[in-house]
């Protein structure tokens, strides 16, 4: 039966529900008392008694948009149609895609309303999960981060902490316990339309992220945790051509040194959650992939939590992907591969077809009840069969949690380029601010804003500040946007602004967006921007760049004559202040690229690449000539490193190495400085990367103040995967180490 047979027989059969009621603030009676214990025995008895049309209801997650009138403001639930896919569907979950943010108070309405429903019905609470992917930015009120590449571009797991301790916050202020974050995919493929949503282009990087973001999200200190999401399983980010939900090749060893760590990160700092990518990997749709699903990321990652698809994937695999003739053998597979939740979202067959299946013998009810273990479990474990209290906590968008998003803001902001000493601009300069993003908090903060792609985001009504109107704050500005993305608007008149000023400062930026409609073909930057810049430069003024982008977008003359470029990536609702900030010198920066910058369209290369991929046409070693590399960042203090030691010039394998070396900031101001240590395997069996980053620490040093920096490295880690096997393998010989423009030899023996 579709949705739409489905709502004819809502019409049909309207009972009458007094909304108007439910709308009224109540008391949420307890549901089951004896429920709300976490033991094993408690979550057997809860299981035993269901029925298989409850257990097979656990695993169906429906789109809440399906029970909500639609375009109603305030929101208003179509509490016939909640009722009957309550009564019909015994759902386990519902999943956030409602167009807009909705206030305090209709999450509050929202949220009691499904739990009177639920409790009808008869049926244990539901799972409401949203892609709060940098904060809670579908409640109105709430601050919102920098996107994931942001954060990791602070190098600062600290914050990175805090910020998703206070989405948690912020989510369960708005009734949600379960979050579809973080994205552990690594970001190594820019045309892709989710590379923001990733740490970056490391490994490392993503792992130490990844623990970050799991570990605040699921906080229970707090005592508002959430259930954490990492995504998309496997190797979703690397599409070969570059578009959402396409084809991924790579191989089985770089799968497992690559792309399979930063998941086996987030589970071992307890992730509940993990959603399956949309993509093929070589060939065959992740949903399907029990090997995968099943014997790697359950037996061997020792994965327990809750296996759920991305959106209406299982349908895809015959209607997208073609690898079974139809729905039922669809989810047959899909359901046998090791899916535990289907985002189903809009349609009601998975549901009987399902049911249909397991009482027709082909699918056991032992495999269903071991799915449904795992989603009760994480009902349990999120204190899901309490009495929910925190819908009366209102702790949204506090002075506390804006201080931290400033802060995550201006430790992610990195300063590209800075010739003689543009910036810090002097606060007497005249300054000329112009460029789309100038004044316009949109390109700050990108998609997942207040709507799903946040171009259409509505954020008038909140106190949000734009660069213009914190550098107004700050020095002589005139403003005047020139120019939209991709459209020319008073250029002109701008020019004649720009020509009576000391600096332009010009803010460049993408149009927001997301998944399928952030696909892109080219990585250049949009013509109506770079012929401004040209034009601007042509006064003679030095201009100073800030980019709002959500990868990074080609710039050709921008870099070349540009005289300081600063990358902000979508800075979140602090992120004008910071942005300013950065300009003015309040703020020292401190941010350094979680990628590599790349130069040309197809010169597109990782910074762990191998020797070959430097060779040039000539035969020489110019062959890798991005824009800028990965892990540089500009500061306003001078960072000297010297007395790099290594405790040993001869380790074992399982040994491990320590490095000391002297960091002093000579510079005449405090700041931060990020200590990378790289390692290069300079012989091995397979072709070996020309550096890998091996730890990292951030370190604050005040003016003419020096440290001595410690890092302990296991010798094992330094191994490679090789084809065939399962982990890593660390082979003996030489290797060099280096950190800032400081290096050291060691030999590793068996
Ligand atoms: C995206 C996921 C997201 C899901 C739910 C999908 O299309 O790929 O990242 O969590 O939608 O909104």
């Amino acid at each position: 039966m579709d949705i739409f047979c489905v709502k004819k027989m809502i019409e049909r059969n309207r009972e009458k529900v007094l909304i108007v009621i439910l709308s009224i603030a109540f008391s949420v009676p307890l549901i089951a008392q004896e429920m709300s214990l976490s033991s094993d025995n408690k979550l057997d008895s809860i299981l035993s008694a269901m029925s298989i049309e409850d257990k097979v209801g656990q695993m169906t997650q429906l789109n809440v948009k399906l029970v909500l009138k639609p375009e109603k403001n305030p929101i208003q639930v179509d509490s016939q149609a909640l009722d009957f896919i309550l009564k019909n569907q015994r759902i386990g979950s519902f999943m956030n895609t409602i167009g807009r943010a909705l206030t305090l108070m209709e999450w509050n309405y929202l949220q009691k309303t499904i739990r009177y429903f639920v409790e009808k019905n008869d049926l244990i609470p539901l799972l409401y999960g949203i892609d709060a992917v940098h904060g809670a930015n579908y409640t109105m009120g709430s601050v919102i981060f920098p996107h994931q590449l942001g954060q990791a571009a602070s190098w600062n797991e600290d914050l990175v902490f805090k910020a998703s301790e206070i989405t948690a916050l912020e989510c369960r202020a708005s009734g949600i316990p379960w979050v579809f974050a973080p994205i552990v995919d690594l970001g190594r493929q820019p045309l892709w339309g989710q590379f923001f949503e990733t740490y970056g282009e490391d490994v490392f990087l993503a792992e130490r992220m990844a623990v970050a973001s799991v570990s605040g999200l699921q906080n229970k200190d707090q005592g508002l945790n959430v259930g954490g999401c990492a995504k998309h399983y496997v190797g979703y980010g690397l599409p070969q051509n570059g578009k959402d939900r396409t084809t991924v090749h790579i191989s089985d060893n770089i799968l497992r040194e690559l792309h399979i760590p930063p998941f086996k990160a987030a589970i071992d700092a307890g992730v509940m959650s993990v959603m399956i990518g949309s993509h093929d990997l070589n060939g065959l749709p992740m949903n399907v992939n029990r090997y995968l699903l099943t014997n790697v990321l359950r037996d061997e990652l020792g994965f327990e939590g809750v296996l759920v698809t991305d959106w209406a994937d299982i349908k895809n695999l015959h209607i997208t992907h073609r690898v079974t003739s139809d729905y039922r053998r669809s989810i047959l597979a899909a359901i046998s591969a090791g899916v535990d939740m289907a985002m189903v979202p809009e349609d009601f067959i998975f549901y009987e077809t399902l049911l249909d299946l397991v009482l027709a013998g082909e699918i056991s009810e032992e495999r269903i009840n071991q799915s449904t273990r795992r989603i009760v479990d994480m009902k349990v474990k999120l204190g899901l069969f309490d009495e929910q209290d925190y819908l009366l906590n209102k702790k949204i968008g506090e002075e506390s949690h804006q201080r931290v998003a400033y802060d995550l803001a201006s430790e992610s902001i990195t300063v590209l380029k800075n010739v003689n000493h543009t910036l810090p601009l002097n606060k007497k300069l005249k300054v000329f601010v112009t460029g789309p993003a100038a004044n316009d908090i949109r390109f700050q903060i990108g998609a997942w804003g207040r709507t799903w792609q946040g171009m259409d985001t509505i954020v008038t009504s909140e106190s949000i500040m734009s660069i213009y109107a914190r550098m107004k704050e700050l020095g002589e500005i005139a403003l005047l946007p020139g120019i939209a993305v991709d459209k020319i608007l008073d250029v002109d008149s701008a020019l004649n602004m720009a020509s009576k000023a000391e600096v332009i400062v010009l803010c460049l930026s993408e149009n927001p967006s997301t998944e399928k409609p952030a696909d892109i073909n080219s990585l250049t930057i949009s013509n109506t921007q770079l012929e401004y810049f040209n034009r601007l430069h042509n006064l003679e003024i030095p201009i100073v760049v800030v980019l709002s982008q959500n990868r990074p977008r080609l710039l050709g003359d921008i870099a070349e004559n540009a005289s300081a470029v600063i990358l902000a990536y979508q800075s979140g609702s602090m992120g004008g202040k910071a942005i300013a900030d950065v300009i003015y010198g309040e703020v020292n920066p401190s941010g350094k690229l979680p990628f590599t910058y790349p130069r040309y369209e197809h010169g597109i290369s990782t910074y762990d690449h191998a020797y070959a991929d430097e060779v040039d046409p000539m035969y020489g070693t110019n062959g890798f000539n991005p824009e800028w590399e990965f892990g540089h960042g500009l500061s306003y203090s001078e960072f000297t490193y010297s007395n790099l030691s290594l405790g040993r010039d001869s380790v074992f394998k399982d040994d491990t190495l320590i490095v000391l070396v002297e960091l002093e900031n000579k510079g005449s101001r405090t700041g931060k400085e990020v200590v990378q240590v790289y390692i290069s395997d300079e012989v091995a069996s397979l072709v070996p990367s020309v550096k890998r980053l091996r730890d990292f620490k951030k370190i604050e040093l005040d003016k003419n103040q020096s440290k001595l920096v410690t890092f302990h490295i296991d010798v094992h880690d330094l191994g490679f995967v090789h084809p065939g096997e399962a982990s890593k393998y660390v082979e003996s010989g030489w290797f060099t180490l280096s950190v800032g423009d400081l290096s050291a030899r060691f030999f590793v023996r068996h």
